[in-house]
């Protein structure tokens, strides 16, 4: 039966580094609190006015393509996964095939959000088209330019210090090996708390949802009937325009739902966690990996972490961390992969893959 592989993977990361104790010069915050917190030592952030997005996403895809013995023009459809992207509209898919120099071919692209988990849900989806017959080579990419969009003031220093820029790429194709390539895939949401982790202005919401909620919220909106709401000088000048986050309620649910998403991967296959040869979280901090890690058992051999020198990079996460490793030798061909995610949303997934 046909299914899907890994034909090609690659990433990239912007050369300028940023340290923790760098940060400590524009904002109150210190070394040991970020690294006792969340394992941080260093981010990447992209070069302004040179680096995007979509940029650096074409790096890592470069490299992928060419991993996958292929070029950019058998390229058939493009899956671009960000939280952070180039334009509001349109999304950086357009962007990534423009940058690649692949228009005249005019294939499709397809702009998907899901956050951290954007990386396993773009894969899913890429391993349907291959599946069933529909594309050869799906180019499928996460990517994140954060340091542009984060509050560097002593304000936003708990969401700052976490979030680091860079990009990972996968060639996805079609393989009729037995037992080889994406053996299942798993998503979940939950809306109920789409606001715990989030970036709500600029946005249409007029308000809708704080007064749902119940939330005392100004947000600077004009009185006039067709005033414009998207953006109010209110908002900039009150912070409003920044991502928010709970800390401690994404951290409670991230580690239940990691281990529970993975052992449904793993049922659905009839393996258990000691089958798995390598995993690789969503890099969203070092003590939620090694909680998830206790959880299921697994050895520090068995688990590739390295948010200690990238921060987290949403959904260009798991595809750097998977790059690496493959890189680093530390995944052999026939190795059981399992990928999960959580993140803003709530959404979350896993995947298991027969390298
Ligand atoms: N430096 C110094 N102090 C800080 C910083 C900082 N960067 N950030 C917050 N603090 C302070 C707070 O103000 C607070 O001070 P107070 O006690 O005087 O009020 C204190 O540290 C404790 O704050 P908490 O938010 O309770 O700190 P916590 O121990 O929960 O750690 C953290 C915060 C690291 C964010 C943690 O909750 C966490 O990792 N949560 C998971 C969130 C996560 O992983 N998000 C990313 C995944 S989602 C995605 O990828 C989009």
């Amino acid at each position: 039966m046909l299914h899907s592989k890994i034909g090609g993977i690659g990433y990239y990361v912007p050369e300028r580094v940023v340290t923790n104790a760098d940060l400590v010069k524009v904002m109150d915050t210190t070394d040991e609190w970020i690294q006792e917190r969340t394992g941080i030592k260093e981010r990447r952030y992209g070069i302004r006015h040179e680096e995007t997005t979509t940029t650096m996403a074409a790096r890592a895809a470069e490299i992928a393509i060419e991993r996958a013995g292929i070029t950019k023009n058998d390229i058939d459809f493009i899956i671009f996964a960000t939280l952070s992207p180039d334009y509001y509209f349109p999304g950086c898919g357009v962007l990534l095939q423009r940058e690649l120099g692949i228009t005249h071919t005019e294939i499709g692209a397809l702009d998907i959000r899901n956050q951290c988990s954007g990386f396993i849900y773009g894969l899913s989806i890429a391993d349907q088209f291959v599946k069933s017959g529909m594309y050869k080579n799906v180019l499928m990419v996460g990517a994140e330019m954060h340091s542009t969009g984060l509050d560097y003031s002593t304000r936003g220093r708990n969401v700052t210090v976490i979030f680091g820029d860079g990009a990972g790429a996968v060639v996805v194709q079609p393989t009729e090996e037995e037992n080889k390539g994406i053996l299942t895939t798993h998503l979940h949401s939950n809306g109920e708390y789409a606001e715990k982790l989030a970036f709500i202005n600029p946005g249409a919401h007029s308000g809708y949802y704080a007064k749902k909620l119940g939330e005392d919220v100004d947000y600077g909106y004009p009185e006039a009937e067709y005033g414009e709401m998207f953006l109010t000088q209110h908002m900039m000048d009150n912070g409003q325009v920044y991502p928010v986050m709970e800390g401690q309620f994404v951290f409670k649910l991230a580690v239940q739902k990691f281990p529970e998403v993975m052992m449904e991967a793993l049922n659905k296959v009839g393996l258990k966690p000691s089958d798995i040869d390598m995993f690789i979280p969503h890099q969203a901090n070092l003590r939620i990996s090694q909680f998830v890690q206790g959880k299921m058992g697994l050895r520090d051999d068995q688990v590739w972490n390295n948010i200690q020198k990238y921060g987290n990079t949403t959904a260009a996460s798991i595809p750097i961390a998977f790059c690496e490793a493959v890189e680093a030798g530390a995944i052999k061909s026939g190795d059981l992969v399992c990928l999960a995610a959580f993140g803003s949303g709530f959404t979350w997934g896993s995947a298991l893959i027969r390298w």
